[in-house]
């Protein structure tokens, strides 16, 4: 598969994000001193506190509501939150704009960062519909041939049904398909272990790492436990991606703990999860919630979650966790895990070590360039859809294009080495994808 010349808006995307980041990591992050003398992680000095602008008021018409039996509701907790409180539809079937919009206003994920989560959200989308409507779960109902698969016009799927699109293998909370064939349901047992680090840990010096040991001993049980475990470049980096969600956008930023402090009760209101009166966690579709006090980040762009940010934290849990750099997949049966040559998957571009150097340029350049090979075959039929939406999100890529050069260049990528992970033959298969 060869990079074709074209620069599409999800390429524009990643060289806005791209852009930012390394004008942020490299010249302009400033020094900020931390206004608190215990600052639990060294990565994230925010701007001052703002109790107008962080102080999230949650009251009607964004009231929780518990989603009924016809919502839709899916994998993302985040998302799932976002509808329970109506800041997206409370039917949990939103626009790509609006999706990536609240995301932005309630949890202050950056515009690129939420982008590019939506771009890949589009995979369970309906392409058809210029407004490019997302199900957060489920598909929705009633509506034809206007998905995607590979290539072929097919029902929206729904973000639930995106396995190996996006929703992927070893994640915080919910089961890997092929185990519980459920993906979306929250499975306390894992929250549980999540909780249990917290616990274990009373001051919860750093709350990165705490998710980023939780999420390599989620892959160590996929392999352990599921056949048919696939973890290649897409499904490492959004696996990493989503587990930092937990900690970035979930805590509380309040003036007490101005870089962020993700509480346990926080993080099961979000997760939609309570206890029983025995002690045990319990979780009920539809009822992730925002805490009634919550302070969300600080509105800065540098200080919204975004590449910036997300980057030191992936190569913070790379470097505490390598195990979360488990590139590869089981063979069939579980404790067959073998390894993905990164270098000849790249064709000698890059290795995993390339990806783990400090700064994070390689990383940057390494999803951007494969975003170039990959996206424009998968989502060539909205590319004019996309980029008549995404000029309404701003004039994101002004000042930033032709800033950089990657170091390395990577011309394309050999997918048939793939093919010998049967999760991943299976869930293409079934689906026709990447
Ligand atoms: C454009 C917006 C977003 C999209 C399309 C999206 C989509 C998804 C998907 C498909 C997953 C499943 C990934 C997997 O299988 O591991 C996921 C997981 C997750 N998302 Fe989102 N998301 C978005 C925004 C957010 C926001 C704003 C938050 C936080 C406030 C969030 C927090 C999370 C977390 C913590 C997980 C891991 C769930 C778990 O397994 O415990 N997401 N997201």
């Amino acid at each position: 598969m060869r990079v074709k010349p074209r620069c599409t808006p999800a390429l524009l995307l990643f060289l806005l994000a791209a852009g930012n980041t390394l004008l942020a990591t490299a010249f302009f992050i400033p020094e900020r001193p931390s206004t608190n003398a215990t600052a639990r992680r060294s990565l994230f000095f925010p701007s001052a506190f703002n109790e107008a602008d962080q102080r999230f008021p949650i009251s009607p018409p964004h009231q929780f509501i518990k989603a009924g039996p016809n919502d839709h509701r899916g994998p993302c907790p985040g998302l799932n939150s976002l509808a329970n409180h109506g800041f997206i539809s409370r039917t949990g079937v939103d626009t790509f704009l609006n999706i990536i919009n609240a995301s932005n206003q309630v949890y202050r994920m950056g515009i690129g960062a939420s982008a590019a989560a939506a771009i890949l959200g589009l995979f369970g989308g309906n392409l058809l519909d210029p407004t490019l409507p997302i199900s957060i779960g489920e598909p929705p109902n009633n509506v034809g041939l206007t998905g995607i698969l590979g290539g072929i016009l097919a029902p929206p799927s729904g973000l639930t049904n995106t396995h190996n699109q996006f929703e992927c293998d070893a994640s915080l909370t919910r089961c890997d398909l092929y185990i519980c064939n459920d993906s979306h349901t929250l499975q306390p047992k894992y929250l549980q272990a999540l909780l249990d680090l917290y616990t274990a840990d009373s001051k919860i010096t750093n709350s990165v790492a705490l998710v980023s040991k939780h999420h390599a001993n989620r892959i160590a049980d996929s392999i352990a436990n599921n056949g048919l475990f696939f973890f290649g470049p897409v499904q490492m980096i959004v696996g990493a991606f989503t587990a930092l969600q937990a900690p970035s956008l979930f805590a509380n930023y309040s003036a007490e703990h101005p870089e962020g402090f993700m509480s346990v009760e926080g993080l099961m209101s979000i997760y939609g999860a309570a206890r029983s009166p025995n002690g045990t966690l319990t979780w009920t579709r539809g009822s992730e919630r925002i805490p009634d006090k919550y302070y969300r980040r600080p509105g800065a762009l540098l200080d919204q979650w975004d590449l910036p940010i997300l980057l030191p934290q992936v190569l913070e849990m790379w470097a505490l966790y390598p195990e979360t750099l488990s590139l590869g997949g089981n063979l069939g049966e579980p404790n067959t895990f073998f390894p993905l040559d990164l270098g000849a998957f790249t064709r000698g571009a890059y290795s995993l070590d390339d990806l783990r150097q400090p700064g994070g340029v390689n990383l940057v350049c390494f999803v951007y360039q494969l975003v170039q090979i990959v996206f424009p075959d998968l989502l060539g039929n909205v590319n004019d859809l996309l980029a008549g939406v995404l000029t309404e999100v701003g004039q994101l890529t002004d000042g930033v294009l032709g800033t950089f050069v990657c170091p390395r260049t990577m011309g394309s990528v050999d997918m048939a080495m793939l093919d010998k992970y049967p999760g991943w033959v299976k869930s293409k298969t079934k689906k026709g994808i990447l």
